[in-house]
């Protein structure tokens, strides 16, 4: 059972020269992540998400914060990309290697599962839960040994290590942003996938490419607060919704 797709949206992707996706949590819900504003569940139930990633959590109880770091760590690693990651990986090697379009994924996803999927380019505005930072020296690097030998995990250099990962009252990393505004001002087609559009400064961006010129899509099961902006609202999960897109946008192989 497919989704009705509007051809204008099919001839509108076609002929984008660059295309911006934005995702959130909610792409990879199939992948058997909650999304933020799921319930916790198990030892985290009396835990509020929004109290636990603060830079004034870690500093007053880092042993709990990167507890549940490690423990979002730990069910990442078991998670495999689902179709949704897929198609859009699918449809950037389409759009990029076979019609040399541009391209971009920005994501608040720490998951690091579009990179899985194969997507290339991948803007993580808020980090990856695979890197971690000394907060003695800053220096980061890759951690993906499960679990960490003890909690509050150390560095090598002896400092407390946090996720590289954004922290609600912190600032999106520069550059990341940087590309997200520059992208989001000449995009011909803008995606927000899975995201509660909640958050800001990513929150922002639909309103960006908007306001640049760019059609706008949505997909996503629940109504959001920029389903009345969108040109297209496509209400259902990723998994389904964004394979069906992309091979309709897409011409059948052979041809
Ligand atoms: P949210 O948890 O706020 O929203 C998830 C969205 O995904 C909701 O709108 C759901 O309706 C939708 N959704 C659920 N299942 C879906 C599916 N199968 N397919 C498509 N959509 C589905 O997550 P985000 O919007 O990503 O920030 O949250 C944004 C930021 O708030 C996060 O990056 C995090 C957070 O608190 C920081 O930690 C800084």
């Amino acid at each position: 059972m497919g989704i009705q797709l509007d051809p204008e949206l099919v001839d509108a992707i076609r002929a984008a020269e660059s295309v911006v996706v934005m995702t959130g949590a909610g792409i990879s819900a199939e992948s058997g992540i909650p999304t933020f504003r799921d319930e916790l569940t198990g030892m985290w139930e009396n835990y509020d998400p929004e109290q636990l990633a603060t830079p004034q959590a870690f500093e007053r109880d880092p042993e709990t914060v990167s507890r549940w770091y490690d423990q979002r760590r730990a069910n990442i690693a078991k998670c495999e990309p689902n179709a949704g990651h897929q198609a859009l990986a699918t449809l950037e090697r389409w759009q990029t290697k076979d019609r040399g379009r541009r391209f971009t994924l920005l994501t608040q996803n720490i998951d690091g599962l579009h990179r899985r999927a194969g997507s290339a380019n991948v803007v993580e505005l808020h980090g990856t839960i695979w890197r971690w930072r000394c907060t003695k020296t800053g220096r980061e690097r890759e951690y993906r040994h499960i679990p960490f030998p003890s909690y509050p995990p150390l560095s090598e250099d002896g400092g407390l290590l946090r996720p590289a990962v954004v922290w609600f009252g912190e600032m999106l990393p520069e550059r990341e942003m940087m590309t997200a505004q520059r992208e989001c001002e000449s995009c011909d087609v803008y995606f927000s996938i899975g995201t509660s559009t909640q958050v800001f400064p990513a929150a922002g961006l639909i309103q960006l490419a908007h306001a640049s010129g760019a059609r706008t899509v949505e997909v996503n099961p629940e109504t959001t607060p920029v389903s009345n902006l969108v040109d297209w609202s496509l209400r259902g999960p990723a998994g389904t919704v964004l394979p069906g897109l992309v091979e309709r946008v897409m011409p059948p192989t052979g041809t």
